[in-house]
């Protein structure tokens, strides 16, 4: 059996540190991911703060720590490269990995700090034909998986619209767009992508935001309404200054409904009502569980092995992650010039 040599990079809360959390189902890390598969050894990381690398190496018995990424790209022969950092440094990274002959890189979202180098990643990586994923981890949540077949089998009928929310606090003291954008681009990549996985293509968006400390900080609340090319619509939520997370898609179809968030999963479907003659309406039924359910890191750790595999994209690739991102900086730019409509190519 062949064993995959993988690397990390970045060995902070969703390279390993998580999997100290005892509310998290496990493995909820990069490393966590591949550690849970028998044909991988994580054989090398990289952080640049000494601690964290010491952790690291400590916690998954490795002893090829490097604080220089590049060092660690050309010295150790990785098929597989993750990358655990800040969104900032996910081109460079991702560029020098390509260069380096892995053969997948799975990075975490979003995928760029803005659409430039989102761009710039994809096309390196194509050009050299190494298989870019992108983890956004809900393309391996098995509860996911089912929601896509009940959509795509037409038990819902057709989509008419989703209601997406990514609801948490305020930003704090006044965070700098350094690190992208707020709620909307953190939390809301994971939404942006769901969004055009469930309800495909989008033609159209309408853009609001809040920034009540200005443009050089990030948002408080953005919000977008959003037109589908199918002629469903939608709208997004992301921040909203809530004392609470919520992640939810509420989808509505012409014959059903279908809920699916952090809080579990809801079917509706429309019968004869019982209460008005001649009326249909939503009666709840049970959501078809999936017989067998894999833990979405794991997941993503499998995905990016068969891609290293293959030497294909799959359910999760760079270009997906750079669709969900161009959303996103649609609803911002949208934002800017009082909510009008823009185009999406
Ligand atoms: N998929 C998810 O659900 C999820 C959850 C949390 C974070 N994220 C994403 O993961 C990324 C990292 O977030 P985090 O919360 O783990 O941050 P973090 O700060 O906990 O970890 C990032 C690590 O990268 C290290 N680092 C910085 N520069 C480096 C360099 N040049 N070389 C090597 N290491 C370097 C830092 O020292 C730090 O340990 C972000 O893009 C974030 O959006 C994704």
């Amino acid at each position: 059996m062949k064993i995959y040599k993988i690397g990390l990079i970045g060995c902070g809360r969703i390279g390993t540190l998580l999997e100290k959390d005892k509310l998290r189902g496990k493995p909820c890390t990069h490393a966590g991911g591949f550690k849970a598969l028998s044909n991988t050894k994580i054989i090398a990381g990289c952080d640049i703060d000494h601690s964290r690398l010491k952790n690291f190496g400590r916690h998954w018995g490795v002893n090829r720590l490097y604080k220089n990424y590049r060092e660690m790209l050309h010295q150790e022969k990785l098929d597989v490269v993750c990358i655990a950092t800040w969104t900032n440094l996910h081109a460079s990274m991702v560029i020098e990995a390509a260069r380096s002959g892995v053969k997948a890189i799975f990075c975490e979202k979003p995928i760029a700090l803005n659409l430039h180098d989102g761009r710039q990643m994809v096309r390196f990586c194509k050009k050299r034909n190494i298989p870019l994923i992108i983890n956004h981890e809900r393309r391996w949540d098995s509860y996911y998986l089912k929601a896509k077949q009940i959509i795509t089998t037409g038990r819902i009928g057709e989509v008419r619209s989703i209601v997406g929310n990514t609801l948490s606090s305020e930003p704090g003291k006044h965070p700098t767009r350094t690190h992208g954008g707020g709620a909307l681009f953190h939390d809301g990549t994971h939404l942006t992508d769901l969004l055009l996985y469930f309800g495909g293509p989008v033609e159209w968006v309408s853009g609001h935001e809040v920034r009540p400390y200005g443009k050089k900080y990030i948002e408080e609340t953005a919000c977008g309404m959003l037109g589908f090319k199918s002629g469903a619509l939608g709208f997004i939520e992301g921040g909203g200054s809530r004392k609470y997370f919520n992640f939810e898609l509420d989808i509505q179809g012409s014959e059903g409904r279908l809920l699916i968030g952090n809080d579990g999963r809801k079917l509706y479907l429309a019968k004869k009502s019982r209460r008005f003659s001649g009326f249909q309406e939503l009666k709840q039924v049970r959501f078809p569980e999936p017989k067998k359910t894999i833990n979405p890191f794991e997941g993503g750790a499998r995905e990016t092995l068969k891609c290293a595999r293959t030497g294909k994209d799959g359910i999760s690739s760079g270009a997906d992650g750079l669709k969900a991102l161009e959303l996103i900086f649609a609803i911002y730019r949208s934002a800017e010039i009082k909510g009008r409509k823009l185009k999406l190519k």
